[in-house]
């Protein structure tokens, strides 16, 4: 229950003017704080350092007979392709490691399918209208893509098992004009909650009016778990082969939050055909990818267990901030009953729920009084959140000290503002 909404007005008004005061205390220390930024901190990214080390002039360029000094290889060099595989659990032979950002793979397979179509199809931008369905709250870098493209972003609702898959089987299954999907199946951005096995299996088997229908599986956060024990995730190419469906996933990671944002190792994995016709795009798209970056990694991480030893490293530093973020907030807000929040096991994010029509009044507030937030609505289609409600937490940059300093104001900012929502609609 809102306490605010319950309260007598003289209480509600002192309630706002005791808030008004701590906001103008908190405005007159010049805070300098910034909660928006989903990357690591120093503290994670110099958990990769020695990595550096493991390239030197002394050392034989190549993998397994593949030369990493010069061009050619373009699908990766072979133990990055098989690390990448064992990670996403597929065949070495349907996955290709290229570049950097696997958000740039993405945007190169959706610009594919715009100029050049899928599977012998016509090309999306040759098709009039097409949509692609957008999981909201969701990661606004995926938006951009597919709005890029004068591509119409569709928002589905997001629920603690995933996607609203009713909603999904219905569009996917019914518009032939409905094109794709943007998934972040583990540890989703923002809410942190990973699909269901029953949510897997339904996007395994959905039967699409489209025949150029995909599903953009980005497994971002598949091995950022918090706590030894993470979420499950099925492996959607097993529950494909279960489904004995084909041709409908690219499946996307990196290695941007394991060792260097930026320059790290992205990879895709798709059907034998989907792949064939990702690596003849890729082709033209691009000489060859980074092979000193791939020899550099697989040195240093030359198995999956590796990468999960290392990421114990990355959550043994992001833990105790998102615990931050928990206890902060239940002890700032439960009482009041103003907001809901996400408590995620993994990932980067934690997202927020406030009162209707207060996201965008808290993200102001908290910008006046030194907190920058991810602006509101980003985490929707065009920036619309149409409740406006959601905020994006991102607690993994800032020091321990900094982030607790920055949810201090930042209940105070929620407050206030359901305060004022509360005393307003009275008005009204
Ligand atoms: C869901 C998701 N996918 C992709 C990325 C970017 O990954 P990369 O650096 O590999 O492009 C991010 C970064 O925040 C993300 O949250």
């Amino acid at each position: 229950m809102n306490v605010y909404e319950s309260m007598p007005t003289a209480q509600l008004d002192e309630a706002i003017r005791q808030l008004e005061e701590q906001a103008a205390q908190i405005k007159a220390r010049g805070l300098s704080l910034d909660m928006a930024r989903g990357k690591p901190s120093p503290e994670q990214t110099d958990l990769s350092r020695p990595m550096l080390d493991l390239l030197t002039s002394a050392t034989e360029l190549s993998d397994q007979g593949a030369p990493a000094d010069n061009y050619g290889i373009p699908d990766g060099l072979p133990s990055a392709r098989q690390l990448a595989a064992d990670l996403l659990g597929v065949d070495a032979a349907n996955v290709v490691v290229n570049g950097s950002s696997s958000l740039n793979l993405m945007h190169d397979a959706v610009c594919n399918a715009y100029t050049h179509g899928i599977g012998g199809n016509a090309p999306w931008c040759q098709q009039g209208e097409v949509k692609f369905l957008c999981p909201s709250p969701g990661y606004d870098r995926h938006f951009a893509v597919s709005a890029r493209y004068g591509i119409k972003n569709v928002p589905i609702a997001m629920t603690p098992t995933g996607p609203d898959m009713d909603e999904v089987e219905r569009l996917v299954q019914t518009d032939p004009t409905v094109k794709g999907i943007w998934c972040v199946p583990k540890y989703a951005n923002p809410t942190g909650i990973s699909y269901s096995a029953q949510t897997v299996r339904r996007f395994a088997a959905l039967k699409p009016a489209a025949p150029d229908f995909r599903i953009f599986w980005d497994n971002a956060y598949i091995v950022h778990d918090l706590y030894d024990e993470g979420d499950e995730l099925l492996n959607i190419f097993d529950a494909l082969a279960e489904a004995g469906t084909t041709d409908l996933v690219y499946e996307f990671a990196s290695t941007a939050k394991v060792t260097f944002p930026s320059s790290g190792m992205a990879f895709v994995a798709a059907s034998p055909a989907d792949i064939a016709e990702l690596r003849a795009a890729f082709a033209v798209m691009r000489v060859s990818p980074e092979k000193l970056t791939q020899l550099m990694h697989v040195r240093f991480l030359p198995s999956v267990d590796a990468i999960k030893a290392h990421m114990r490293k990355h959550a043994a530093v992001v833990r105790p901030r998102f615990e931050l973020v928990q206890r902060k907030l239940e002890e700032g807000l439960a009482d009041a009953g103003v907001a809901t929040w996400t408590k995620p096991r993994g990932g980067y994010f934690v997202s927020f729920d406030g009162p209707e029509g207060s996201a965008k009044r808290i993200v102001a507030l908290m910008k006046e009084l030194g907190v920058t937030l991810t602006g509101a609505g980003a985490t929707w289609p065009y920036g619309q959140d149409p409740h406006d409600t959601n905020i994006r937490i991102a607690p993994t940059y800032p020091s321990l000290e900094q982030l607790g300093e920055a949810l201090d104001v930042f209940v105070v900012a929620t407050r206030l503002v359901s305060a004022k929502l509360a005393r307003e609609a009275r008005q009204a």
